[in-house]
């Protein structure tokens, strides 16, 4: 922790004086964290807890770090500060390229495997029985892990325009019998699905042995999929959002900047604050420690049930342009 006059004097000195406001901000309520939980043992504000119960009784911590290109320059890196500043949830993809990255930080942490939740998926190039199975040894592999907490596969069907394409239900169905045995062989602590929308679970269902745990959706105010979700509630399916911060395309939106104005705080914190809210586990991701830990403190933000209504009501803004059956659209 840095002195006051350690702050005061970064904050003279920073080109980008927003930002390191901020920061410090995030550093005055980290010190009045630690003083509140020397109070009561409980974090967070209303939530009580930092874990949700999957549906096959495993805990998962409902903020979990994203690691999608976090390896462009120095992935090692940015992910040995996310756990140096308390991300015990990591979340990483054979796609990402840095499954390497994440496992050295892990190790070199020093901070026993146990308290890890490590996710990771398996990618639409590689869908089928034989490819999962080989897939999931070699994330394992570079992990430099014995067992993965939560195995995903990453879309429900080949990229758009490859011949694989219209098979998509007998490929999630071998993919997931692959992924059901990883798991009944203690592989895998839990395993579920990531951007499948109802018409896709649906048909995973019908010959699943394991419901699946998670599906991870893109979700954030302006894009909230509310069919889905509903169904996934109504199965017994986690939700995680990804992208809960709009990957930063939401920091103009009006109605988002006055809520953060309402409550003296962030645009990227009324979206993380309205993620966890909404039931969503959240994976922010960030390359800066400051942010890492503004994103980290997301449940001590509790937004009126007006303002979030207002949010779910707002029309349809910070959307990726990916959809699991359309050619991607560059927005
Ligand atoms: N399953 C899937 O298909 C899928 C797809 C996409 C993403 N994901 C997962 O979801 C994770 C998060 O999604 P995402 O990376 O797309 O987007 P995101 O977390 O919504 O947003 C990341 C962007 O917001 C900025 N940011 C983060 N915290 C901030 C803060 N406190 N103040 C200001 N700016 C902030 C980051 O900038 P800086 O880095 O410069 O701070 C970055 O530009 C990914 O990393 C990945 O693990 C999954």
């Amino acid at each position: 922790m840095k002195t006051v006059e350690e702050l005061v004097d970064q904050m003279k000195r920073s080109e980008d004086l927003q930002d390191d406001v901020r920061g410090i901000f995030a550093e005055f309520l980290l010190s009045q964290a630690e003083e509140d939980d020397e109070e009561k043992p409980e974090q967070g504000t209303g939530m009580g807890t930092n874990s949700i119960r999957l549906n096959n009784g495993v805990d998962i911590p409902i903020i979990g770090f994203g690691t999608y290109k976090t390896t462009v320059k120095d992935g090692y890196k940015v992910i040995s500060d996310a756990i140096s500043v308390g991300y015990r949830h990591l979340d990483t993809a054979a796609l990402y390229e840095n499954e390497e990255d994440v496992g050295k930080a892990i190790r070199e942490s020093g901070i026993p495997r146990e308290e890890f939740f490590v996710t990771s998926k398996l990618a639409r190039y590689a869908l089928g029985y034989e490819n999962a199975k080989r897939e999931f040894e070699t994330s394992l592999q570079k992990l430099g892990l014995e067992y993965m907490d939560l195995y995903l596969i990453h879309w429900p069907r080949p990229d758009y325009g490859d011949p694989n394409y219209d098979d998509w239900v007998a490929l999630d169905r071998e993919s997931w019998r692959a992924m059901e045995e990883l798991y009944e062989a203690g592989k895998i602590r839990a395993i579920g699905v990531s951007n499948f929308l109802t018409h896709h679970l649906e048909k995973l269902l019908e010959n699943a042995k394991v419901v699946p745990a998670v599906n991870q959706l893109e979700l954030h105010p302006g894009y909230l999929q509310e069919d889905t979700v509903s169904f996934c509630r109504d199965h017994g399916i986690a939700v995680e959002a990804w992208s809960p911060n709009g990957r930063a395309r939401l920091a103009d939106n009006p109605l988002l900047l006055e809520l953060a104005e309402k409550y003296q705080t962030s645009v990227p914190a009324v979206c993380l604050s309205f993620g966890l809210q909404s039931g969503y586990i959240i994976l922010p991701k960030s390359t800066h420690p400051d942010r890492m830990k503004e994103n980290l403190l997301a449940d001590r933000l509790i937004l009126e049930d007006a303002d979030m209504q207002k949010i779910q009501k707002m029309p349809q803004a910070g959307w990726s342009g990916e959809h699991p059956d359309q050619e991607t659209v560059q927005i």
